[in-house]
């Protein structure tokens, strides 16, 4: 979800005021241990804007006019845009293939561009604002699984609402509730490029914030988890902010449930004044009385924590998804811990347990890591393989060093349930290390590492995190105050993704030559040519290349000059190299990356475009665009 406080005077903003930033730190030392200790990143200075673009060795295609070059490539980078359309390198074509209110169904009604859809529609439809998404064949057919993470109020009530879409009715609520969550379609390709949602598939699904599903693993039926309507505490109506994802290798699809918080919201007046009495965890999680302005609550009183006080606590979490049963009830394994998750990085270790990395995004809150106790067999039974297992959180140390903390009631004091449940004050009991906002993390396929956007974090040195752990500057977040992100990467000890110890260092800082000084200048692998800032989405494609999308201003001026609109760029994890693949229109974030099962097509996903993308009239509508090669090579 963009951090729309970079634009608008929020809560934070006033908080800073108050709190000016420190006049002198430490900072710069602790930027240059982070920038040296591998002795990566100087070779990358040779790398200059415009250096060799054309691919050689990567799969992307090669020709052997090329074989001279080094790099790995096979597009020419393209500049900053600042307009209201995609932009792809030169021999490359894209084209819409879903959007906001697209039908899945030959009954849905047709998309409005001046009203958009109704909520009976919500269910038979494309979701809002596309997320993290994944490509599964499936006896031969193509089927994405996406994310739908949030709603823009205004373009999804742009008349039953009040001028800022607050929902007047329950029927409002209901559409916002219908057009989030997860959408699950059949693509086909098109002749000539591209492809198309395969209306009345029978694998079409929505699942929004009022599909039953079941909670299982450690936290399943606890006393925080148990509510009127329920009170086995294990089955749970919807998924919330679905933000990142991922696949898994038994072939289902990982939803994570982000900013749930700001869904809930109380109808008493006395939670204005004293939450943390009513719950000690809706503070640590950001939860209130007045919620984000979707006002479920006022409406549904699932959301009203006055009534509901345990329904928070059903939210947060892990979601696993078959894509292959359109009759499958959703899992939310709380064995992968309860916190603002972005995405979901299934790797498996050398004996063949399950390792899942995850992110908690917001400042200052920590990287986490699940080892399975099972292993997985391809075939074998994979039910428990994520309710079985212990939690970790990340420890960075000054040194190039590493640990994964595993999470215990020894270390904690906390009760089994209650680390799951409270994943973010189990963190803070054992030190973990805040972040700069964790967003997505990716594994490399052909090299044993993992890497983490860390997109940008304001209040660096600046403010503790909500649980009042400090911030300083430190290795992995080395720039007090960052507005522009970093990508830390590790080195699990043995080449193993259960050892408890890694190796770190920077992959990149992004920054501003053209502006800045120091270290917010960047790391040596940014140039004129490929400048951005805030790193969100991450995806490896089969060949180890790094393709990194942003979420940041697209102000393009002062601190963001020369940085346009948010865009996809690639990387290559060896030499450093980064070069600008793609760029999004204005106001959009560029978020979620999947391929065709052919891997001659990517899927972009387009999220709160601004003017009236794609279809140049009308609402916006956030999509998933395809994007190929004109002459039919591979794209990843
Ligand atoms: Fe939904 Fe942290 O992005
Ligand atoms: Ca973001
Ligand atoms: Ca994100």
């Amino acid at each position: 979800m963009t951090d729309i406080d970079t634009t608008d005077m929020s809560a934070d903003d006033w908080d800073e005021l108050n709190f000016p930033r420190p006049e002198t730190s430490d900072f710069d030392n602790v930027v240059e241990e982070a920038l040296t200790r591998r002795g990566f990143l100087g070779g990358v200075l040779a790398f200059g804007s415009g250096a060799a673009v054309m691919g050689t060795a990567g799969v992307l295609g090669t020709t052997s006019a090329q074989a001279q070059s080094t790099s790995r490539f096979a597009f020419k980078p393209i500049p900053i845009a600042t307009d209201g359309t995609v932009h792809v390198p030169e021999g490359y074509s894209w084209a819409p293939v879903a959007k906001w209110g697209q039908p899945l169904f030959s009954d849905a009604d047709a998309f409005d561009p001046a009203t958009g859809h109704s909520a009976a529609n919500a269910s038979k439809v494309f979701g809002e604002n596309t997320d993290g998404m994944w490509l599964f064949s499936i006896d031969g057919r193509e089927v994405i699984a996406i994310n739908n993470e949030y709603a823009n109020r205004k373009t999804n009530l742009p008349y039953a609402g009040d001028a800022a879409g607050t929902p007047q009715s329950l029927e409002d609520v209901r559409l916002l509730q219908g057009i989030q969550g997860v959408t699950i379609f059949e693509v086909a390709p098109k002749d000539g490029g591209g492809y198309d949602i395969v209306v009345d598939s029978p694998f079409n699904r929505r699942i929004d914030h009022n599909t039953p599903m079941t909670i299982t693993g450690p936290a399943a039926g606890h006393d925080l988890l148990k509510t009127d309507a329920d009170p086995t505490g294990t089955q749970v109506l919807g998924t919330l902010n679905n933000c990142g994802s991922g696949p898994t290798p038994w072939g289902t699809y990982l939803t994570c449930e982000e900013n749930f918080n700001g869904y809930f919201g109380s109808t008493e007046e006395s939670q204005d004044q004293k939450p943390v009495q009513l719950d000690a965890g809706y503070a640590r999680y950001g939860i209130g009385p007045k919620g984000w302005g979707y006002d479920y609550h006022k409406w549904d009183a699932r959301f009203d924590t006055s009534k509901t006080p345990n329904e928070p606590h059903r939210h947060g979490w892990v979601v696993e998804i078959d894509p292959a049963d359109p009759t499958a009830r959703p899992k939310k394994r709380t064995g992968l811990g309860r916190f603002k998750h972005e995405n979901a990085a299934v790797a498996l270790a050398r004996d063949g347990r399950v390792v899942v990395y995850m992110g908690d995004d917001e400042r200052g809150e920590f990287m986490y890591k699940f080892v399975s106790d099972g292993v997985y067999v391809p075939g074998g039974d994979t039910e428990n393989l994520l309710n079985e297992g212990t939690l970790h959180v990340a420890r960075f140390n000054a040194d190039g060093t590493g640990e994964w903390i595993a999470l215990t009631p020894e270390n904690t004091g906390m009760e089994p349930a209650e680390i799951l449940i409270y994943a973010r004050k189990a963190g803070s009991a054992v030190g973990a290390t805040t972040m700069d906002r964790p967003e997505w993390i990716a594994t490399n396929p052909v090299a044993v590492e993992g890497y983490c956007c860390l997109t940008n974090n304001k209040n660096r040195g600046i403010k503790p995190n909500a649980g009042g752990d400090e911030t300083p500057v430190n290795g992995p977040n080395p720039r007090e105050a960052n507005k522009f992100g970093q990508i830390v990467r590790w080195f699990p000890r043995d080449d193993d993704h259960a050892a408890p110890v890694f190796d770190w260092d920077l992959y990149v800082m992004a920054g501003n030559p053209l502006t800045q000084e120091g270290a917010y200048k960047g790391s040596s692998n940014i140039n004129e040519g490929n400048l951005f800032n805030s790193p969100d989405g991450m995806v490896f494609d089969s060949s180890g290349l790094l393709w990194i999308q942003t979420d940041g201003s697209d102000r393009n001026e002062g601190d963001f000059e020369g940085m346009g609109n948010n865009q996809m760029l690639a990387g290559d994890p060896v030499t450093g190299q980064i070069e600008r693949f793609l760029t999004g229109p204005n106001g959009c974030e560029v978020t979620g990356l999947c391929w065709s099962t052919d891997r001659k097509t990517m899927f972009v996903g387009i999220q709160h475009p601004g003017g009236s993308f794609p279809d140049g009239n009308g609402l916006p509508r956030s999509s998933v665009i395809a994007v190929w090669r004109d002459d039919g090579a591979l794209v990843g």
